[in-house]
């Protein structure tokens, strides 16, 4: 058995879910610990495109116990139109359980978000616009809501008069709802919502005494994480390893690995510093072949290099066990790959693991590039050896570049992803795995 958690280690999107639904036939239970609408995880069972925004992707699974842990705050609306219709797609196939603990986005904090986004003109960090912001706010202002109250209308009806009066900005504001509307939704919501609703946590600590395989699944990405992403360009939860303890209510030291997701290059939605960003033609090209769009709101994703530095402090910030490296694909035909191996700072500073704190600082570091070779493109052909033969199939220089990057971060990369479907990933074999230099001493394979 493993409890494994999967971080994103650049700026989200970073296939994620492919992953976790590559992984996740192994999987028991697959616990979305954190964030909410605002994530777009794509899969693709029976060969159909499927976008997941709130649902952990093991639902799709047979035998598998997707959670919707404490750490989300879910949109109860936009979840039951989830469920309605991946039934209807006829792919519900695991069991779904919501925590009574994640607290509710309600109609209120979408609006909130976007007079948020306004309010900050200029300055506006390009959210995703469902609200995720203001329900955190609440939540650690203590107004909030959650899965639990929905049972409970007296309690209800208190909280949301209490919530009402903390929302100012709505008075004047026309087709806003009211209280007595969300009130009445909200009861006609939680009765679709009930028989999956569950004290989840004490399920999850048996599932681990009970030997089981748990895979806790993060959306967005450590860059995002309120206290140690690009702050204020982050979202505002923990999409990290330590955000999978307290977001799914499992200790700490219940997590034997944490894999880190990363691509080939990098991609960000969104404002905030990008140090490796391409602008021009390489970065349109970028675009083009790795169809970088938002899952959640179809915006056009600014793509750039494979950032080192970054990369560096997500494994220290997770203690990251192993990194899956995604859309290597996308770089077949490259003459050659630039990757960014330390930064020279305003000050004149070289740093190589601890980026700047400050966005400010970061957005004006220079990068210090390393050019790999290329590797070829990935034809038909070089995709069916790869499905023949695996690993060593992978172009050489492609190879290099994997063990450059596992050399380079202290941390095994165990899966090479070329491709959108479960079939096109790459176990490297243990064997090939490149020796950490020593940078991460907790530095483990995967089993
Ligand atoms: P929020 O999470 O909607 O509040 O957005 C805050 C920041 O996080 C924005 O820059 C978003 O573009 C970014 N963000 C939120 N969710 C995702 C995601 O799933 N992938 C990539 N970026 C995201």
């Amino acid at each position: 058995m493993t409890i494994t958690a999967v971080v994103g280690a650049q700026f989200g999107d970073e296939a994620k879910g492919k992953i976790v639904d590559y992984l996740s036939s192994d999987a028991e239970y697959v616990v979305r610990y954190q964030g909410g609408p605002n994530a777009g995880h794509t899969i693709r069972p029976a060969g159909r495109t499927l976008a997941l925004h709130q649902l952990p992707v093991g639902i799709v699974r047979e035998g598998c116990t997707a959670v919707c842990g404490a750490g989300m705050v879910v949109d109860p609306f936009e979840l039951v139109k989830e469920i309605r219709t991946l039934r209807d797609e006829g792919l519900f196939h695991g069991k779904l359980l919501l925590s009574e603990r994640a607290h509710l986005i309600l109609p209120w904090h979408r609006i909130q978000d976007a007079w948020e986004e306004e309010t900050r003109g200029s300055e506006a960090g390009g959210t995703t616009g469902r609200g995720i912001g203001p329900a955190y706010m609440d939540r650690a202002g203590r107004w909030g809501i959650r899965v639990a109250e929905l049972f409970r209308p007296e309690i209800l009806r208190k909280r949301l008069q209490l919530l009402r009066r903390t929302k100012g900005f709505l008075e004047g504001r026309v087709g806003a709802p009211t209280l007595e509307q969300v009130e009445s939704d909200l009861l006609a919501v939680a009765a679709e919502l009930q028989p999956f609703v569950a004290a989840t946590e004490p399920l999850l600590w048996r599932a681990v005494e009970e030997g089981r395989n748990v895979l806790l699944e993060g959306a967005q990405s450590a860059l995002l994480d309120v206290d140690y992403g690009t702050y204020p360009f982050v979202t505002s939860s923990h999409p990290t390893a330590a955000g999978a303890a307290l977001g799914s209510g499992l200790p700490p030291q219940a997590i034997e690995e944490v894999l880190g997701i990363s691509k080939a290059y990098s991609t960000r939605v969104g404002a905030g510093p990008f140090p490796t960003e391409a602008l021009g033609a390489d970065g349109d090209r970028l675009r083009e072949r790795g169809g970088e769009r938002g899952a959640t709101t179809g915006r056009p994703r600014r793509c750039g290099w494979l950032d080192l530095v970054l990369l560096r402090f997500v494994v220290r910030l997770n203690g990251l066990t192993a990194l899956a490296l995604t859309k290597v694909d996308v770089l077949g035909g490259e003459a050659q790959v630039p990757v960014a191996v330390g930064y020279r700072t305003v000050s004149g500073k070289t740093v190589t693991e601890s980026p700047p704190t400050l966005a400010e600082d970061l957005a004006r570091v220079e990068p210090l590039w390393r050019f790999l070779p290329g590797w070829e493109e990935f034809t038909p052909a070089v995709k069916e050896r790869l499905a023949d033969e695996g690993y060593r199939a992978l172009p050489r220089e492609l190879r290099r570049f994997v063990e450059f990057v596992s050399e380079e971060t202290g941390v095994p990369v165990a899966l090479v992803s070329y491709g959108p479907s479960r079939e096109e990933t790459v176990v490297v074999p243990p064997g090939a795995r490149s020796r950490p230099r020593g940078m991460a001493p907790w530095a483990s394979p995967l089993p």
